[in-house]
């Protein structure tokens, strides 16, 4: 659990481009700090000059304790964050980040590991690759991308795979003939006690879920990416009140509850800031809260009685929160 209490003060040390519209970043705290450690898998908050939160896999190999490296695709639907980080941040700027967490975690006494990635999703899968390769382990990787100008990481996976031994299949949407990554025939061909993971976009993740379904839950893994999150941005301004302070708050279109909280100085514990920990689930005690997170069962959803505030927002004018 993460607050911003407990936020680190980083610099950007390098950009690197690494395909089309992907960039590396490389952060480095003040001289003399050691980062906090993280495992294969983790991500970090991130907390940009304009005020909004992404959260954004780790990419470095897990035992640096000096940076910590993220690689970013520019989503053409940005709403700031990867816009930011693409056309405005510069080396030398300084950025404040919540410690790493890991909801992705790898299971390093698989016998064999089977991963599957699309598009940017490639970034905690190639943070387990590199963990994998220093365990003597043994995997396969499935990744799509819409062309090879999009493909990250192509050199260095090629070198994995053939340092491993490891099947390496690279799936490129613009030679496919309109044909999806095949992930049913992976998952029946590999050994009965792989362990298998996913990261991608939402169509390959219900792909995935539906290759898996019929195996235990603790052999699927799998994590969203933060554009898959469900509907649209909001365009309505909404209100939402804290009932114990009786504080009210103008929630503007493209912010959400979270980040109008936090820059109007209420603190608030987050982690992923992408509705997918479940660290910033807060009580609803009116209105009807448009839920767009990975966490909460229909069931709850249904209730309304409970919101995660990093990513939902609200179909009535007015939400009263437990805070
Ligand atoms: Fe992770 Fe909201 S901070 S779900």
């Amino acid at each position: 659990m993460t607050s911003p209490a407990s936020t680190i003060d980083m610099t950007v040390t390098q950009i690197t481009r690494v395909a089309k519209d992907i960039n590396s970043y490389e952060l480095r705290p003040e001289p003399g700090v050691i980062l906090p450690e993280f495992t294969a898998g983790a991500h970090i908050g991130v907390s940009l000059p304009n005020g909004i939160l992404r959260s954004y896999s780790l990419v470095n190999p897990q035992g640096e304790r000096d940076r910590y490296v993220i690689t970013v695709n520019l989503d053409r639907n940005s709403r700031g964050g990867s816009r930011y980080l693409h056309e405005q941040l510069r080396v030398g700027q300084r950025l404040s980040i919540a410690p790493p967490a890991n909801n992705f975690v790898l299971v390093e006494t698989a016998p064999h590991s089977v991963l599957f990635a699309g598009g940017i999703g490639i970034t905690p899968i190639w943070s387990m690759i590199q963990r994998l390769r220093e365990l003597g382990s043994t995997w396969e990787l499935h990744y799509a991308c819409r062309g090879k100008d999009f493909v990250a990481y192509r050199q260095e996976l090629e070198q994995a795979a053939a340092e491993a031994g490891a099947r390496f299949h690279l799936h490129l949407d613009e030679e496919a003939d309109g044909k999806f990554l095949d992930l049913a025939g992976p998952v029946a061909q590999a050994g009965q006690d792989s362990i298998f993971y996913c990261c991608g976009p939402e169509a390959m993740l219900q792909a995935y879920k539906a290759a898996t379904a019929d195996l235990p839950s603790e052999r699927v893994r799998f994590e969203h990416f933060g554009a898959a999150l469900t509907g649209e941005p909001a365009d309505d301004v909404f209100t939402v009140v804290l009932a114990r302070s009786g504080q009210e708050f103008t929630v503007e279109p493209g912010m959400t509850i979270l980040e109008t909280l936090l820059q109007n100085g209420i603190s608030r514990n987050y982690s992923c800031t992408q509705g997918v920990c479940g660290t910033c689930e807060t009580k609803v005690l009116e209105g009807e809260p448009d839920h767009r997170d990975w966490v909460l069962s229909d069931e709850k959803k249904a209730s309304n009685s409970t919101m995660l505030i990093c990513c939902s927002l609200s179909k009535s004018p007015r939400l009263v929160l437990d805070i």
